[in-house]
Formats: C-alpha cells, sequence, structure tokens
C-alpha cells in the first residue's frame, strides 16, 4: 500500500508520472531520443550532460586545474546552472548567462569529461538532478540516471553504438569537416568512453534492469519506435495504479 503520511515527500511508489533514464556513451543518439519522448509524452527533458559542461566552462574561464577536485567543488558551491527544457534539447543557464552554445564547443567537451570523474562533484550534480526529477514526468539523458541517479527509475533505456558509427554521426554533425578528419573524431570519442567506463565513480555502464537498445544495427526510427512503445507501456501502468 502507498504511504500518504509524508505530504512532502513522493515516493517512487506514488509517482503518477515516471522517470525515463537514458544513458549510453558519446554520439549514441540519446538527445534525439530523450527530446523525442519529452514531446510525445509531454515530459521535461533534462540533458544532465549540460550541467557537467557548464561547470567546465566555468572552470576554463577561471582557470582551474580539472584535474584537483577541491577548487572544482568551491566554484560549484558558488554556481547556478538551470537548465530550461525546450523543443530541441535544453537551454543552459550557468550563473544567469545562457551559455548552451558555447558549452557544446571543444575545448568544454574535453574538460566536462575530465572534471566527471570526481566522485564529491558528481555526488553534487547528482542531488540537483534527483531534485529535478523527483516527482517523474520527466526524460533524463545522462551517463549514471539509471545506475546512481534515479536507480528506482520506471523505465531505463542504455542505448549505445559501436564507437565507428557514433564517429562517422558526430563527424557528419560538427559541419566542421574542413578542419577536422573523421579518424580524429573517433579517436576523441574513444577516449571520452574510455574515461567514462574506467572512472571509479559511478562508471558508465548499463543498469541491471536496463533495456539495451544498440542503434548499430537499428534505424533511428526503430531506436524510437521501441522506446515509445516501452515509455507507453509504463505510463499506462502508472495510471492504473
Ligand atoms: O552527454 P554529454 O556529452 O553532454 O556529457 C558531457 C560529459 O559529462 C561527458 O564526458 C560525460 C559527463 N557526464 C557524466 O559523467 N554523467 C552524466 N550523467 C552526464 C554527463
Amino acid at each position: 500500500m502507498p504511504d500518504h503520511n509524508s505530504p512532502q515527500e513522493t515516493p517512487q511508489n506514488v509517482r503518477r508520472r515516471p522517470v525515463v533514464a537514458i544513458d549510453g556513451p558519446a554520439g549514441a543518439g540519446k538527445s534525439t531520443l530523450a527530446a523525442h519522448l519529452a514531446r510525445r509524452f509531454g515530459f521535461l527533458n533534462l540533458e544532465t550532460g549540460a550541467m557537467y559542461r557548464a561547470l567546465a566552462l566555468k572552470a576554463i574561464e577561471q582557470d582551474f586545474d580539472f584535474e584537483e577536485e577541491a577548487p572544482l567543488l568551491v566554484i560549484a558551491a558558488e554556481t547556478s546552472i538551470v537548465l530550461e527544457p525546450q523543443r530541441e534539447g535544453n537551454r543552459v543557464l550557468l550563473d544567469n548567462v545562457d551559455v548552451s552554445r558555447r558549452i557544446r564547443e571543444n575545448d568544454v567537451t574535453s574538460a566536462a569529461s575530465r572534471i566527471s570523474v570526481h566522485p564529491r562533484l558528481r555526488a553534487w550534480m547528482v542531488e540537483q538532478q534527483r531534485a529535478l526529477g523527483r516527482d517523474g514526468g520527466v526524460v533524463m539523458e545522462g551517463r549514471d540516471i539509471g545506475t546512481a541517479v534515479f536507480p528506482d527509475a520506471e523505465v531505463k533505456i542504455f542505448l549505445d553504438a559501436a564507437p565507428e558509427v557514433r564517429g562517422n554521426r558526430r563527424y557528419r554533425q560538427t559541419g566542421d569537416v574542413a578542419r577536422v578528419t573523421e579518424a580524429a573524431v573517433i579517436e576523441e570519442l574513444k577516449e571520452r568512453d574510455r574515461r567514462d567506463r574506467t572512472r571509479a565513480e559511478s562508471p558508465l555502464k548499463p543498469a541491471e534492469d536496463a533495456v539495451i537498445l544498440d542503434s548499430t544495427t537499428m534505424s533511428l526510427e526503430q531506436v524510437l519506435a521501441q522506446a515509445e512503445a516501452i515509455v507507453r507501456e509504463h505510463v499506462a501502468e502508472l495510471q492504473g495504479s
């Protein structure tokens, strides 16, 4: 029986709308999938990578060492990061300044990957992400949503694809083909994968109860349709409960 005695809390068993956790490596298509599901079901779409990117940008601007956790924690405590869900992704405000475009640039991508290995910094991020998604009705996308942020998420999808396929998509997306080679994009992506998968704290891996979708062998339409069917089932279940 659900416990109705603590009105301030919304425990998992009384959520009326699900938390949809989407995890996977860079370039697997998580953002496209998350935006699609959020639109389809009227959920908030929250890109947790944008929070790591925003803090990384602040570290770049203030010339902090990415390998030193303690000073990064100090700047985190003084920082406001706001994600504003839009139709195609998140508008990101860092201390009230719109940094949505800047945080996608290469120097920030690399810095975000480096700062995200620090355990106490991750704990700070996780706490904020839990507060954002606690009541459900969210699609939250990242690396550790199903394993660390919401281990009780109603829907967990791990979206994967071979590095060469992800690298090729990224290469075509960047529109910067004159300055980078496809091989360089794949190498950079493999390096980020290595860091994400081998870090001690919340390494990238599928939750035991995640559905694994591999977009190496599936078309985008197939991925979207399968994920949509999974979410629809859970929405119906929660509404019926
Ligand atoms: O998804 P993205 O490329 O915007 O993520 C940027 C970096 O942040 C990526 O290198 C891994 C890290 N990240 C993480 O460690 N945990 C998350 N939940 C989201 C992102």
